[in-house]
């Protein structure tokens, strides 16, 4: 018997950035339903996949590949990834001034819908049900109607993200640094949501600096990406093992031998 073809497949993927190659070779796997930590040192290319699988036009893929939800997901643009059902939050998320933020989100919410042959909301029971997720996560109505992130503080933006995440509903969502910048109440929403999306069947990829957020995500796996590659996988314990150890002590450690 065949075991299914997991969900996302990257084998040996090589990044470039600029002049410079950051990822050398990444293999991963994520099947259907799973959530994967994705630890690193700052630098080590962790946005950088994420952009990466995103379809970044700045991050230029030399080698390996990329298979999503059985499709060759580097041969898709952007807007396709995210039709299929792929999301990835930005670590620091941009402002789009002069696009309200409920019509993008709609926007992206009905491209998505039509893809999964549902019918499109309207604007009247998009709001609605909007609302009840921007209560959710923690953000007043009156940040549905002004621009993307528009002067939103850092935290917002951020919750901003996670009503994204609530409403499109994605098979894979990638967040990178999730938690960064939010308050208790705002963390708390986020594993809640994390939790009730992954019971629905969505997973993640969620990169992480924080030992107590990895914990209480409860995850299938944790992933170390150091020079390039990933350089180790276990579970919780590795975080822990971060946690209390750090990422210079390792690199030292390795170089010794
Ligand atoms: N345009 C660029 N030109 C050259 N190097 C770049 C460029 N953009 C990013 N890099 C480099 O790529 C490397 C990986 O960056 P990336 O943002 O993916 O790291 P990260 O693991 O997400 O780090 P952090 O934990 O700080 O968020 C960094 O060393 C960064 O300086
Ligand atoms: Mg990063």
């Amino acid at each position: 018997m065949t075991s299914p073809e997991p969900l996302l497949k990257v084998d040996a993927l090589r990044v470039d950035v600029g002049e410079r190659n950051v990822l050398e070779s990444v293999s991963l796997e994520v099947p259907a339903g799973a959530l994967q930590v994705l630890m690193g040192a700052n630098g080590s290319g962790k946005s950088t996949l994420g952009l990466t699988l995103a379809g970044h036009p700045r991050y230029r893929v030399s080698g390996g590949s990329a298979r999503f939800a059985g499709q060759d997901l580097l041969a898709m643009t952007p807007e396709a990834r995210a039709r299929a059902g792929l999301f990835v939050s930005f670590q620091a998320p941009p402002e789009i001034p002069g696009v309200k933020n409920n019509l993008f989100i709609r926007t992206a919410l009905n491209a998505v819908r039509e893809a999964r042959g549902e019918s499109p909301l309207d604007a009247f029971d998009f709001l609605e049900h909007a609302r009840t997720a921007a209560r959710r996560v923690g953000l007043g109505d009156a940040m549905l109607g002004r621009p993307v992130n528009d002067g939103f503080s850092g935290g917002e933006r951020k919750r901003n993200e996670l009503l994204q995440l609530a409403l499109l509903r994605p098979r894979l969502a990638v967040l990178d640094e999730a938690d960064s910048g939010m308050d208790v109440d705002g963390v708390r929403a986020l594993v809640e949501l994390v939790r009730e999306l992954r019971a629905a069947g969505s997973a993640f990829i969620v990169v992480s600096h924080y030992q107590q957020l990895i914990e209480q995500l409860e995850p299938d796996a944790v992933l170390r990406l150091d020079q390039g590659r990933i350089a180790e996988t276990g579970d919780v314990a590795l975080a822990a093992r971060i946690a209390r150890s750090g990422f210079a002590a390792r690199a030292a450690a390795a170089q010794a031998v």
